[in-house]
């Protein structure tokens, strides 16, 4: 892994968004692989930025993102669609028929079958963006006995529920959502993995330095070819 280490959250945003908007000057219909998360919103500032100043269009990218909520609208404020569309969706020239996203209302087999169709048929993801859960999760794949393969639905842990549940002031925070496998994830050609703060410091730990277990989920990165991780001095702490 190339592990790169900055001061400041703008800086990591800066240069994340920076190999984004890169690549997609280089393969301008490339498909990327979106995260949601209080971490990737500096990132997607600095995309729509570079965007508004015509230096990076994304007219022909094809998008996915790594999970969504279930038992919830995609119109609710809170969803992961609506949290791409006010930090990237609504400030970049992305064409809604080229945005992919798991839909949660409906049967998880079918869905995940119609998501992996998807994906190859555009030619599989060039880079997908990660976060890390304070408890080594990658999108919504939980600390388990065993890496799960494409994507799924899942109970959410309690750990993941107190940590997303101060976004939910008006309706409880749903208990499960479809979430991209941990064998979908290690399909894409890059990732760009991202963590910032103190408390994600022990997650990054073991991540980069534990054994390889589906206890710490975001260990397997340590067998992908091409993982760049970008860390604020917090997050990078117990390195
Ligand atoms: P966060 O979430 O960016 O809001 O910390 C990351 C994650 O849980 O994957």
């Amino acid at each position: 892994m190339d592990v790169r280490i900055f001061k400041t959250e703008e800086e990591i945003g800066a240069a994340a968004g920076k190999m984004f908007c890169d690549f997609v000057n280089s393969k301008p219909d490339c498909v990327l692989g979106f995260a949601t998360g209080a971490t990737p919103v500096p990132t997607y500032s600095y995309m729509a930025d570079q965007c508004d100043k015509g230096n990076v269009t994304f007219k022909d990218v094809k998008t996915f993102n790594l999970d969504e909520y279930c038992d919830l609208p995609k119109e609710h404020k809170n969803s992961f669609y609506m949290f791409m569309y006010d930090n990237l969706f609504s400030k970049v020239d992305l064409k809604p028929e080229n945005i992919d996203f798991l839909d949660g209302n409906t049967d998880p087999e079918a869905e995940s079958a119609r998501y992996a169709a998807s994906i190859e048929a555009k030619g599989g993801i060039d880079i997908q963006l990660l976060g890390i859960g304070r408890n080594g999760h990658i999108a919504f794949n939980e600390p388990a006995d065993e890496f799960s393969g494409e994507a799924y639905k899942i109970k959410l842990t309690d750990s993941t529920i107190e940590a997303n549940s101060i976004y939910f002031d008006d309706i409880a925070m749903p208990r499960y959502a479809m979430t991209m496998g941990i064998g979908s994830i290690m399909k894409a050609k890059k990732i760009i993995f991202i963590a910032t703060g103190a408390s994600k410091a022990q997650a990054v730990h073991d991540m980069i330095k534990g054994e390889v277990t589906p206890k710490c989920p975001a260990s397997i990165l340590q067998n992908h070819a091409d993982v760049t991780v970008f860390l604020d001095e917090a997050a990078a702490s117990m390195l």
